[in-house]
């Protein structure tokens, strides 16, 4: 029913009560403990820390259907406490231990959480040690009301006998040595006299029904002395085990409203500043997340509703909580952001044990173990016992991964998974920064671990840790965009770059993007205190995390999530767009910040949603406008040189405004030799729509569509004259003045219904198209006359078709003001880093946020190109030239020394 192992023995909970334990090197049968009186539910391995008094020492945790915990001893294997509740909570299943707080959690049937400090020796102040309280001999509402007259039926006594022997026998350790085994009869029938017990029991009862009372034999009274005597007899007679009542303050009644299936204590964030949480899963369907660095009782913090009962829960890497349900349903959950990330709906029976290795998570349904890896989303399963698989642990005996299970045909199973498996040494880890990411592989005396708490040391901030950073950074597939495949990539570089701002200095945090988007990162370096506050700045970095698709079949040379450095180059997906730059700007802080230099301070914003059109961003930031605070500038370094020799600043933008286009029929897909001839076809409407767009020669005929660009002056001509007169620079005016300061429209793709072939016809079909907006369009009324053109287009076709028009996603065009502060201390740190005047430029792409930043915070923005013109951002071999990488961050480090406020 349960698995835990330790580094050499694997401890397996039985349905009858047993704890067996079995050696890990030779598979042999070691020991048994008689442990319970009804199935052992939950097993748990933890160290108490060291007392005054005693050492640390590792213990055994067992919960039961017999509504009792037991405490072990790992070394000695004797038994020290029996821990049971005041309350009648039937069957306790889960089982968590807080290492910090050195407290025993339990979740049983009747709803309830308790808890119990277990530190050391010495357990909480006040508890009890009362024999009389322990749930076998108390009255029991069903087992214990009397018939008509006040008389007990047969079969009660029967039950009776049952539940008292088996409290007593799992109390006495030296019952064992005697050689009383569960299947032995039990001591009442050795003594003949089964009323024994009826008078014991009846001592504790209070319906008065004492009249059956018994002598009691000799032998057997000494065994179940201590119900009668003192608690120092029990204690004596009970090989040093102690009986613990659960303090009655130490309960929530109604945690949940159903059966609590599984517990695990945790915190909420995979670095050091995360809140030390109770996790609880449990039959109504909910898990409850609970605070515990709120003193002495639990506060629920969150409650996920899910939508069948949880069986059986596990930490996963970073802040992923994953928890298997009835059907067979996997829900993975992001403590950190509180969503739901995924549900893995392969239907099978309930999920009764989940083990997580690195980034796999094994589960346990039916008689398979199904292994399923998140960030591929591959699986695979086997055939593990002959019935249902209900319990998994995992070992690293000597250095092998092995995982465990135990099913309902009485065996234990132990797998080889070391080809199949990531292991935590395989993960990316932050390398030679030294920061050990998170990662679940199971410790083996404790409790699901997290990250040590980092230490704000002094680290290498130089070049080469930068690269050896970047290559990190760019092996996370975050690719943009709702394919489910990459979300764990995605998460899991938010966290990444969260604990690398966190290691430098810096504080951060998440910020959930809604509905289902990719977390932003937040961090913010605080300049020093110089005593002249009032020219302290608060500067705002902008980045994304996200890159467009690559792989290695579409012309790339090198692997795209592989850096490579080639000739001065670094070469992979996201190396110029945007993850050089990011770690371009971080560095510059970081150092700044670890030498005492950083006077300002720098809040960094990294989204992982810019490439699919920044959804969910500004509603983010809305919710999150007190924790950025006041910003004075805005920041951000996610575009190209004109060139590859000139270096730029960038103060313009091109808006965006995508559409969808549709047309549809009322019938199905047709085959064209049978019914070609007889309806029009929405592919055809659609070509004659498109076609209607644009002029012969290409001109955008919407109506009003270009009626409010500005025209170009003197002064502007003059700009783009200076331009195209650098040498190196080979397009000319007209060619950039498009690009940057006129509107144009793409058709993107045009996709039809059916298989493709050419013998269909397709029921319906759908256009992409999107339009670059300059400054005084306004997206509304080009929303309105796109949709107005189409729909009147299609009217005059008189077609039995449906045409709809969808808008996706928009950006506002931007044009920064050259002459400002920022932009002129970036001008003279690029000058003093290159040796050269750079070029003010605009750009025909668009950066969705950045008039959305401007406006929440009512501050200017400026740009710096990181890479060159050749850098294929969103093509294949996509690159960053390493001396643009390390003079960006030589730049950024003077302007954000300089960019003061006044
Ligand atoms: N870095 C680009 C923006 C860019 C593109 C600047 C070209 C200069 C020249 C950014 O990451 C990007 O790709 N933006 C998208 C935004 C869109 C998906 C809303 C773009 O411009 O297509
Ligand atoms: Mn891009």
């Amino acid at each position: 029913m349960s698995l835990v192992t330790s580094a050499s023995y694997v401890y397996a909970g039985t349905e009858t009560g047993e704890i067996l334990i079995y050696d890990l090197e030779t598979y042999q049968f070691k020991e048994s403990l008689p442990g319970h009186n009804g199935s052992i539910f939950s097993l748990l391995l933890t160290s108490c820390a060291a007392t005054p008094t005693k050492p640390s020492h590792n213990l055994l945790v067992s919960a039961a259907s017999d509504s009792l915990i037991k405490v072990w001893s790992l070394s000695t294997l004797s038994e020290l406490y029996t821990i049971y509740s005041y309350y009648d909570i039937g069957d306790i299943f889960s089982l968590a231990w807080s290492q910090d707080y050195q407290t025993l959690y339990f979740g049983a049937q009747n709803a309830s959480i308790q808890w119990i400090k277990l530190h050391g020796d010495a357990t909480e102040a006040g508890t009890k040690q009362d024999p009389s309280g322990l749930p076998s001999v108390r009255f029991d509402k069903f087992f214990d009301s009397t018939g008509p007259g006040g008389k007990l039926s047969p079969q009660q006594h029967a039950i009776k006998l049952k539940r008292s022997s088996s409290s007593s026998r799992s109390s006495f350790t030296d019952l064992t040595k005697a050689g009383l085994r569960r299947e032995s009869p039990g001591p009442f029938q050795t003594s003949g006299s089964p009323l024994v017990n009826e008078r014991l029991l009846s001592s504790t009862e209070n319906d008065g029904t004492n009249d059956s009372a018994v002598a009691v034999d000799g032998d057997v009274s000494s065994v179940f002395s201590f119900v009668n005597d003192s608690t120092d007899s029990f204690n004596a007679n009970s090989n040093d085990s102690s009986l613990l009542e659960v303090l009655r303050s130490n309960i929530v009644r109604f945690a949940h409203n159903g059966y609590i299936h599984s517990m695990l204590v945790t915190k909420t964030v995979s670095t050091n500043n995360g809140l030390d949480v109770l996790v609880s899963g449990a039959g109504d369907g909910t898990v409850k997340i609970w605070n515990l660095n709120k003193g002495s009782t639990l506060h629920l913090l969150r409650s996920l509703e899910l939508e069948n009962s949880i069986m059986s829960m596990i930490r996963g890497t970073d802040s992923f909580l994953y928890c298997g349900l009835t059907n067979g349903q996997v829900v993975m959950y992001d403590i950190d952001t509180s969503q739901v990330l995924r549900v893995d709906t392969q239907e099978s029976s309930d999920v009764m044990a989940l083990c997580a290795v690195g980034e796999s998570v094994f589960k346990g349904t039916a008689g398979l173990v199904q292994k399923w890896d998140p960030s591929k989303y591959c699986r695979s399963e086997w055939k593990a016992h002959n019935g249902l698989t209900l319990a998994m642990a995992f070992s690293s005996y000597k250095s092998n991964p092995v995982l465990i299970s135990g099913g309902n045909d009485a065996t234990i199973a132990l797998w080889d998974i070391n080809n199949t498996v990531k292991t935590a040494s395989e993960i990316p880890s932050l390398g030679p920064l030294s920061i050990s990411p998170p990662t679940a592989t199971p410790n083996l005396t404790s409790s699901p671990s997290v990250a040590e708490p980092l230490t704000n040391n002094v680290v290498a901030l130089d070049n080469d840790n930068m690269i050896q950073t970047l290559t990190e950074f760019v092996s996370y597939k975050t690719i943009s965009g709702y394919d489910f495949r990459h979300w764990s990539d995605n998460r899991r570089c938010a966290t990444y770059l969260r604990s690398l701002l966190n290691h430098f200095g810096a504080s951060s945090q998440l910020l959930a993007v809604h509905p289902n988007g990719n977390p932003i990162v937040y961090g913010c370096f605080s300049g020093i205190d110089s005593g002249n506050n009032s020219k302290k700045s608060r500067i705002l970095f902008y980045g994304h995390y996200d890159v467009i698709t690559a792989s290695r079949s579409d012309k790339w040379e090198t692997d795209p999530f592989d850096l490579t450095a080639i000739d001065g180059y670094l070469y992979g997906r996201g190396v110029s767009d945007n993850k050089g730059p990011i770690l371009a700007a971080i560095f510059a802080v970081a150092e700044l910040f670890q030498s005492s230099k950083l006077q300002n301070d720098v809040v960094f914003l990294f989204e992982g949603e810019e490439e699919c059109g920044s959804t969910g961003f500004s509603e983010t930031i809305l919710k999150n406008k007190e924790l950025i605070g006041n910003i004075d500038w805005i920041i951000l370094s996610n575009s190209y040189w004109l060139d590859d020799t000139t270096p730029c600043l960038n103060y313009g933008l091109r808006g965006i405004i995508n559409a969808c286009i549709t047309v549809s029929s009322d019938k199905p897909d047709l085959h064209s030799g049978v019914h070609g001839g007889v309806h029009r076809e929405p592919t055809v409407d659609m070509v004659n729509l498109l076609a209607k767009l644009t002029s012969d020669d290409g001109k955008i005929l919407i109506p009003q569509f270009d009626d409010s660009v500005r025209p170009v002056d003197a002064e502007e001509d003059k700009l783009y004259e200076a331009i195209t007169r650098t040498p190196g620079v080979l397009e000319d005016k007209e060619t950039l003045m498009r690009k940057w300061r006129y509107p144009s429209m793409t058709i993107h793709g045009i996709n039809a219904s059916g298989p493709g072939n050419t013998t269909v016809i397709p029921a319906s079909v759908s256009a992409s198209i999107s339009f670059r907006i300059v400054p005084d369009q306004d997206i509304e009324q080009i929303k309105k006359s796109v949709q107005d053109y189409l729909e009147g287009s299609f009217l005059k076709f008189r077609s039995s078709n449906k045409l709809s028009v969808n808008f996706s996603h928009e950006a506002e065009p931007w044009l920064g003001d050259p002459t400002n502060k920022p932009f002129q201390i970036l001008r003279r740190a690029l000058r003093n880093e290159w040796q050269v005047e750079p070029l003010f430029i605009r750009e025909g792409g668009s950066i969705p946020v950045v008039r959305v930043l401007e406006k929440i915070f009512d501050a200017p923005a400026a740009q710096l190109p990181c890479g060159q013109a050749s850098d294929h951002a969103h093509l294949d071999n996509e690159r960053l030239r390493i001396t643009n990488f390390f003079k960006t961050r030589n730049v950024f480090k003077q302007a954000f020394t300089e960019l003061c406020k006044d």
